[in-house]
Protein backbone atom coordinates (compact mmCIF):
# COMPACT_ATOMS: atom_id res chain seq x y z
CA UNK A 1 0.00 0.00 0.00
CA UNK A 2 1.48 3.22 -0.55
CA UNK A 3 2.25 5.70 1.61
CA UNK A 4 -0.17 8.27 0.99
CA UNK A 5 -3.42 5.96 -0.35
CA UNK A 6 -4.81 7.70 -3.36
CA UNK A 7 -8.54 8.01 -2.66
CA UNK A 8 -10.98 10.06 -4.87
CA UNK A 9 -13.11 12.25 -2.92
CA UNK A 10 -16.66 11.31 -1.89
CA UNK A 11 -19.21 10.32 -3.64
CA UNK A 12 -16.61 8.68 -6.12
CA UNK A 13 -14.91 6.90 -3.73
CA UNK A 14 -17.85 4.67 -1.32
CA UNK A 15 -15.72 2.29 0.40
CA UNK A 16 -19.33 0.30 1.57
CA UNK A 17 -19.85 -0.63 -1.94
CA UNK A 18 -17.33 -3.42 -1.48
CA UNK A 19 -18.95 -4.54 2.21
CA UNK A 20 -22.39 -4.60 0.90
CA UNK A 21 -22.79 -8.35 -0.23
CA UNK A 22 -21.27 -11.76 1.54
CA UNK A 23 -20.05 -11.97 -1.94
CA UNK A 24 -18.10 -8.87 -2.41
CA UNK A 25 -16.67 -9.21 1.31
CA UNK A 26 -15.61 -12.84 0.67
CA UNK A 27 -14.08 -11.00 -2.72
CA UNK A 28 -12.10 -8.45 -1.09
CA UNK A 29 -11.05 -9.93 2.27
CA UNK A 30 -7.14 -9.29 2.79
CA UNK A 31 -6.69 -12.64 4.73
CA UNK A 32 -7.54 -15.71 5.52
CA UNK A 33 -7.18 -18.19 8.75
CA UNK A 34 -6.95 -21.75 7.04
CA UNK A 35 -6.20 -25.12 9.18
CA UNK A 36 -2.53 -24.85 7.97
CA UNK A 37 -1.69 -22.17 9.91
CA UNK A 38 -2.75 -23.70 12.82
CA UNK A 39 -0.41 -25.06 15.67
CA UNK A 40 -2.17 -27.31 18.25
CA UNK A 41 -0.52 -27.32 22.09
CA UNK A 42 -1.57 -29.99 24.26
CA UNK A 43 -0.94 -30.94 27.86
CA UNK A 44 0.07 -35.01 28.19
CA UNK A 45 0.04 -36.15 31.57
CA UNK A 46 2.25 -39.10 33.13
CA UNK A 47 0.11 -38.98 36.62
CA UNK A 48 -1.96 -41.22 37.36
CA UNK A 49 -5.58 -39.38 37.47
CA UNK A 50 -3.60 -36.79 36.00
CA UNK A 51 -6.20 -36.21 32.87
CA UNK A 52 -9.30 -33.82 32.99
CA UNK A 53 -10.06 -30.16 32.62
CA UNK A 54 -7.93 -27.64 33.42
CA UNK A 55 -9.59 -25.38 35.65
CA UNK A 56 -8.25 -21.86 34.55
CA UNK A 57 -8.75 -23.22 31.15
CA UNK A 58 -12.26 -24.50 30.41
CA UNK A 59 -12.62 -26.89 27.52
CA UNK A 60 -8.89 -27.80 27.13
CA UNK A 61 -7.60 -30.53 29.36
CA UNK A 62 -4.45 -32.54 30.20
CA UNK A 63 -4.43 -36.08 28.11
CA UNK A 64 -3.30 -39.41 28.55
CA UNK A 65 -0.49 -40.49 26.56
CA UNK A 66 -3.54 -42.50 25.11
CA UNK A 67 -5.11 -39.06 24.98
CA UNK A 68 -2.11 -37.85 22.98
CA UNK A 69 -2.51 -40.58 20.60
CA UNK A 70 -6.29 -39.42 20.11
CA UNK A 71 -5.93 -36.00 19.29
CA UNK A 72 -2.62 -36.29 16.97
CA UNK A 73 -5.25 -38.68 15.27
CA UNK A 74 -7.82 -36.14 15.12
CA UNK A 75 -5.20 -33.38 14.19
CA UNK A 76 -4.56 -35.53 11.15
CA UNK A 77 -8.06 -36.14 10.44
CA UNK A 78 -8.84 -32.55 10.31
CA UNK A 79 -5.37 -31.13 8.38
CA UNK A 80 -3.70 -29.33 11.28
CA UNK A 81 -0.28 -29.91 10.30
CA UNK A 82 1.40 -29.49 13.83
CA UNK A 83 0.79 -30.44 17.28
CA UNK A 84 2.97 -28.89 20.30
CA UNK A 85 3.88 -31.27 23.41
CA UNK A 86 3.80 -29.93 26.61
CA UNK A 87 4.18 -32.23 29.79
CA UNK A 88 2.87 -32.44 32.85
CA UNK A 89 5.22 -34.38 34.69
CA UNK A 90 5.37 -35.72 38.20
CA UNK A 91 5.90 -33.76 40.90
CA UNK A 92 7.75 -35.80 43.48
CA UNK A 93 10.20 -36.71 40.31
CA UNK A 94 11.43 -32.65 39.83
CA UNK A 95 14.90 -32.04 41.10
CA UNK A 96 17.54 -29.49 41.11
CA UNK A 97 19.23 -31.01 38.54
CA UNK A 98 16.53 -31.22 36.28
CA UNK A 99 18.31 -34.51 35.45
CA UNK A 100 14.46 -35.88 33.90
CA UNK A 101 14.35 -33.41 31.36
CA UNK A 102 17.11 -35.48 29.22
CA UNK A 103 15.50 -38.82 29.97
CA UNK A 104 14.58 -40.84 26.87
CA UNK A 105 11.47 -42.27 28.95
CA UNK A 106 10.29 -38.77 30.33
CA UNK A 107 6.27 -38.25 29.96
CA UNK A 108 7.60 -35.32 26.82
CA UNK A 109 9.57 -37.72 24.54
CA UNK A 110 7.32 -40.74 24.78
CA UNK A 111 4.31 -38.71 23.76
CA UNK A 112 6.56 -37.76 20.71
CA UNK A 113 7.06 -41.34 20.08
CA UNK A 114 3.34 -41.90 20.70
CA UNK A 115 2.20 -39.75 18.00
CA UNK A 116 4.63 -40.42 15.56
CA UNK A 117 3.20 -43.79 16.10
CA UNK A 118 -0.04 -43.01 15.21
CA UNK A 119 0.47 -40.14 12.77
CA UNK A 120 4.19 -40.34 11.21
CA UNK A 121 2.88 -37.41 9.06
CA UNK A 122 2.29 -34.71 11.95
CA UNK A 123 4.37 -32.23 12.35
CA UNK A 124 5.56 -32.97 15.99
CA UNK A 125 6.77 -29.70 17.83
CA UNK A 126 8.82 -29.60 21.45
CA UNK A 127 8.78 -27.62 24.00
CA UNK A 128 12.89 -26.69 25.32
CA UNK A 129 13.11 -25.63 28.80
CA UNK A 130 14.01 -26.98 31.97
CA UNK A 131 10.49 -25.55 33.93
CA UNK A 132 8.53 -29.09 33.53
CA UNK A 133 11.25 -31.21 35.35
CA UNK A 134 12.56 -28.51 38.00
CA UNK A 135 11.47 -28.54 41.46
CA UNK A 136 11.96 -24.59 41.38
CA UNK A 137 9.82 -24.36 38.16
CA UNK A 138 12.16 -22.13 36.36
CA UNK A 139 13.46 -22.15 33.03
CA UNK A 140 16.95 -23.01 33.97
CA UNK A 141 19.13 -24.19 36.34
CA UNK A 142 18.97 -21.70 40.11
CA UNK A 143 22.17 -20.92 42.62
CA UNK A 144 21.62 -19.40 45.06
CA UNK A 145 18.91 -17.49 43.55
CA UNK A 146 20.67 -16.50 40.45
CA UNK A 147 19.90 -18.64 37.11
CA UNK A 148 22.87 -19.99 35.43
CA UNK A 149 22.49 -19.50 31.59
CA UNK A 150 25.81 -21.42 30.54
CA UNK A 151 24.89 -24.73 32.63
CA UNK A 152 21.47 -24.53 31.99
CA UNK A 153 22.34 -23.73 27.96
CA UNK A 154 24.58 -27.21 27.95
CA UNK A 155 21.12 -28.48 29.65
CA UNK A 156 19.09 -27.73 26.80
CA UNK A 157 21.08 -28.99 24.51
CA UNK A 158 21.15 -32.71 26.26
CA UNK A 159 16.97 -32.27 26.30
CA UNK A 160 16.95 -31.10 22.32
CA UNK A 161 18.66 -33.94 21.01
CA UNK A 162 16.94 -36.25 23.76
CA UNK A 163 13.65 -34.90 21.64
CA UNK A 164 15.05 -35.04 18.35
CA UNK A 165 16.06 -38.91 19.14
CA UNK A 166 12.79 -39.89 20.18
CA UNK A 167 11.41 -37.77 16.18
CA UNK A 168 10.79 -34.02 17.06
CA UNK A 169 10.30 -32.43 13.60
CA UNK A 170 10.50 -28.73 15.72
CA UNK A 171 12.42 -28.31 18.09
CA UNK A 172 10.43 -24.89 20.52
CA UNK A 173 13.13 -23.59 23.05
CA UNK A 174 11.02 -21.41 25.35
CA UNK A 175 13.69 -20.74 27.82
CA UNK A 176 15.27 -17.78 26.71
CA UNK A 177 18.73 -18.42 27.92
CA UNK A 178 21.77 -16.44 25.60
CA UNK A 179 23.61 -18.69 23.34
CA UNK A 180 21.20 -21.23 22.96
CA UNK A 181 19.86 -22.01 19.76
CA UNK A 182 23.58 -21.54 18.57
CA UNK A 183 24.81 -24.37 21.01
CA UNK A 184 21.30 -26.56 19.65
CA UNK A 185 22.50 -26.28 16.43
CA UNK A 186 26.15 -26.77 16.30
CA UNK A 187 24.61 -30.04 18.22
CA UNK A 188 21.97 -31.25 16.21
CA UNK A 189 24.30 -30.74 13.47
CA UNK A 190 27.01 -33.06 14.94
CA UNK A 191 24.63 -35.75 16.20
CA UNK A 192 23.11 -36.15 12.61
CA UNK A 193 19.64 -34.70 13.29
CA UNK A 194 20.61 -31.59 10.26
CA UNK A 195 17.05 -31.39 9.17
CA UNK A 196 15.15 -30.83 12.77
CA UNK A 197 13.78 -27.37 12.84
CA UNK A 198 14.05 -24.87 15.56
CA UNK A 199 11.75 -22.89 16.00
CA UNK A 200 12.69 -20.10 18.85
CA UNK A 201 10.66 -18.25 21.22
CA UNK A 202 12.81 -15.28 20.46
CA UNK A 203 10.72 -12.65 21.29
CA UNK A 204 9.33 -14.10 24.90
CA UNK A 205 8.28 -11.54 27.45
CA UNK A 206 7.79 -11.92 30.78
CA UNK A 207 3.60 -11.97 31.31
CA UNK A 208 0.76 -13.02 33.71
CA UNK A 209 -0.66 -14.77 31.00
CA UNK A 210 0.87 -17.51 30.79
CA UNK A 211 -0.49 -18.12 34.44
CA UNK A 212 -3.16 -21.02 33.51
CA UNK A 213 -0.13 -23.11 31.63
CA UNK A 214 1.66 -22.97 34.83
CA UNK A 215 -1.69 -24.32 36.41
CA UNK A 216 -1.87 -26.86 32.99
CA UNK A 217 1.59 -28.32 33.63
CA UNK A 218 2.23 -28.11 37.13
CA UNK A 219 4.47 -25.43 37.75
CA UNK A 220 1.88 -23.05 39.54
CA UNK A 221 2.86 -23.28 43.18
CA UNK A 222 6.44 -24.04 42.90
CA UNK A 223 7.86 -20.75 40.85
CA UNK A 224 10.67 -18.91 43.47
CA UNK A 225 10.11 -15.32 42.11
CA UNK A 226 9.68 -14.59 38.91
CA UNK A 227 10.65 -15.17 35.26
CA UNK A 228 12.18 -11.35 34.71
CA UNK A 229 15.88 -11.81 34.67
CA UNK A 230 15.22 -14.13 31.19
CA UNK A 231 12.34 -13.18 29.50
CA UNK A 232 11.28 -9.32 27.79
CA UNK A 233 10.43 -6.44 29.66
CA UNK A 234 7.24 -5.93 28.55
CA UNK A 235 7.79 -2.34 28.07
CA UNK A 236 10.01 -3.32 25.19
CA UNK A 237 10.32 -3.19 21.52
CA UNK A 238 13.90 -3.17 20.29
CA UNK A 239 15.09 -5.79 22.16
CA UNK A 240 12.37 -7.59 20.77
CA UNK A 241 13.87 -7.15 17.71
CA UNK A 242 17.60 -7.73 18.81
CA UNK A 243 16.41 -10.90 20.10
CA UNK A 244 14.66 -12.11 16.85
CA UNK A 245 17.77 -11.08 14.52
CA UNK A 246 20.15 -12.84 17.02
CA UNK A 247 18.22 -16.15 17.15
CA UNK A 248 18.30 -16.18 13.45
CA UNK A 249 21.87 -15.99 13.47
CA UNK A 250 22.60 -18.62 15.65
CA UNK A 251 20.31 -20.73 12.88
CA UNK A 252 16.64 -20.48 14.14
CA UNK A 253 14.40 -21.44 11.12
CA UNK A 254 11.76 -19.81 12.34
CA UNK A 255 10.57 -17.32 14.94
CA UNK A 256 7.63 -16.98 17.23
CA UNK A 257 6.17 -14.10 19.51
CA UNK A 258 4.97 -15.16 22.58
CA UNK A 259 2.31 -13.97 24.43
CA UNK A 260 0.24 -13.50 20.85
CA UNK A 261 -2.62 -10.29 21.13
CA UNK A 262 -1.00 -7.53 23.40
CA UNK A 263 1.97 -8.02 21.10
CA UNK A 264 0.87 -8.24 17.76
CA UNK A 265 2.90 -4.49 17.07
CA UNK A 266 6.23 -7.10 17.62
CA UNK A 267 4.22 -9.57 15.30
CA UNK A 268 4.43 -7.12 12.49
CA UNK A 269 7.75 -5.78 13.11
CA UNK A 270 9.15 -9.10 13.06
CA UNK A 271 8.05 -9.97 9.75
CA UNK A 272 8.71 -7.13 8.19
CA UNK A 273 12.08 -6.63 9.07
CA UNK A 274 13.43 -10.14 8.78
CA UNK A 275 10.69 -11.58 6.31
CA UNK A 276 11.15 -15.54 8.13
CA UNK A 277 8.30 -17.92 8.71
CA UNK A 278 6.45 -16.50 11.94
CA UNK A 279 4.37 -17.23 14.59
CA UNK A 280 2.38 -15.88 17.23
CA UNK A 281 1.38 -17.72 20.43
CA UNK A 282 -1.52 -16.89 21.92
CA UNK A 283 -1.29 -18.24 25.10
CA UNK A 284 -2.83 -19.51 27.77
CA UNK A 285 -4.18 -16.39 29.10
CA UNK A 286 -5.31 -15.12 26.13
CA UNK A 287 -7.50 -18.58 25.47
CA UNK A 288 -8.77 -18.13 29.44
CA UNK A 289 -9.96 -14.27 28.69
CA UNK A 290 -11.81 -15.08 25.59
CA UNK A 291 -13.40 -18.80 27.01
CA UNK A 292 -14.44 -17.37 30.41
CA UNK A 293 -16.08 -14.18 28.62
CA UNK A 294 -17.39 -16.11 26.11
CA UNK A 295 -19.19 -19.27 28.55
CA UNK A 296 -20.35 -16.15 30.60
CA UNK A 297 -22.15 -15.00 27.40
CA UNK A 298 -20.27 -11.62 27.35
CA UNK A 299 -18.63 -12.54 24.17
CA UNK A 300 -19.70 -14.38 21.52
CA UNK A 301 -17.76 -17.11 19.96
CA UNK A 302 -16.50 -15.01 16.51
CA UNK A 303 -14.26 -13.73 18.68
CA UNK A 304 -12.07 -16.12 18.15
CA UNK A 305 -11.84 -16.12 15.00
CA UNK A 306 -11.58 -12.48 15.05
CA UNK A 307 -8.68 -13.25 17.12
CA UNK A 308 -7.11 -15.39 14.98
CA UNK A 309 -7.23 -13.15 11.90
CA UNK A 310 -5.42 -10.53 13.79
CA UNK A 311 -2.30 -12.36 13.94
CA UNK A 312 -2.54 -13.39 10.02
CA UNK A 313 -3.18 -9.49 9.55
CA UNK A 314 -0.17 -8.78 11.79
CA UNK A 315 2.19 -10.98 9.40
CA UNK A 316 2.42 -14.12 11.00
CA UNK A 317 2.42 -17.20 8.83
CA UNK A 318 1.16 -19.57 11.35
CA UNK A 319 -0.62 -19.35 15.19
CA UNK A 320 -0.09 -21.19 18.14
CA UNK A 321 -3.57 -21.74 19.76
CA UNK A 322 -5.48 -24.22 22.20
CA UNK A 323 -8.39 -23.18 19.54
CA UNK A 324 -6.81 -25.05 17.10
CA UNK A 325 -9.25 -28.18 16.78
CA UNK A 326 -12.09 -26.04 17.36
CA UNK A 327 -11.52 -23.71 14.63
CA UNK A 328 -10.31 -26.04 12.19
CA UNK A 329 -13.58 -27.99 12.88
CA UNK A 330 -15.26 -24.62 12.30
CA UNK A 331 -13.04 -24.45 8.64
CA UNK A 332 -14.18 -28.01 7.77
CA UNK A 333 -17.68 -27.19 7.79
CA UNK A 334 -17.84 -24.46 5.79
C1 LIG B 1 7.75 -22.70 29.73
C2 LIG B 1 6.64 -22.24 28.87
C3 LIG B 1 5.62 -21.37 29.26
C4 LIG B 1 4.71 -21.33 28.21
C5 LIG B 1 5.21 -22.13 27.19
N1 LIG B 1 6.42 -22.67 27.61
C6 LIG B 1 5.38 -20.68 30.55
C7 LIG B 1 6.41 -19.84 31.14
O1 LIG B 1 7.35 -19.36 30.49
O2 LIG B 1 6.29 -19.63 32.35
C8 LIG B 1 3.42 -20.57 28.24
C9 LIG B 1 2.35 -21.00 27.30
C10 LIG B 1 0.99 -20.51 27.65
O3 LIG B 1 0.79 -19.70 28.57
O4 LIG B 1 0.05 -20.96 26.97
N2 LIG B 1 9.01 -22.51 29.35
Amino acid sequence: MPATPIIAPFPATRLRRLRRTPALRALTAERHVSTENLIWPIFVTEIPGGEGEIPSMPGVERLTLDGAKRAAERAMNLGIPAICIFPHSDPDLKTEGCERAWDPENIGNRAIRAIKEVAPDLAVMTDIALDPYNINGHDGFVRDGVILNDETVEALVRMALAQAEAGADILGPSDMMDGRIGALRRALEQAGHKDVAILSYAAKYASGFYGPFRDAVGASGRLVGDKKTYQINPANRDEALRCVARDLAEGADMVMVKPGMPYLDICREVKDQFGAPTYAYQVSGEYAMMEGAIRAGWLKREVVMESLLSFRRAGCDGILTYYAPQVAEALAQR
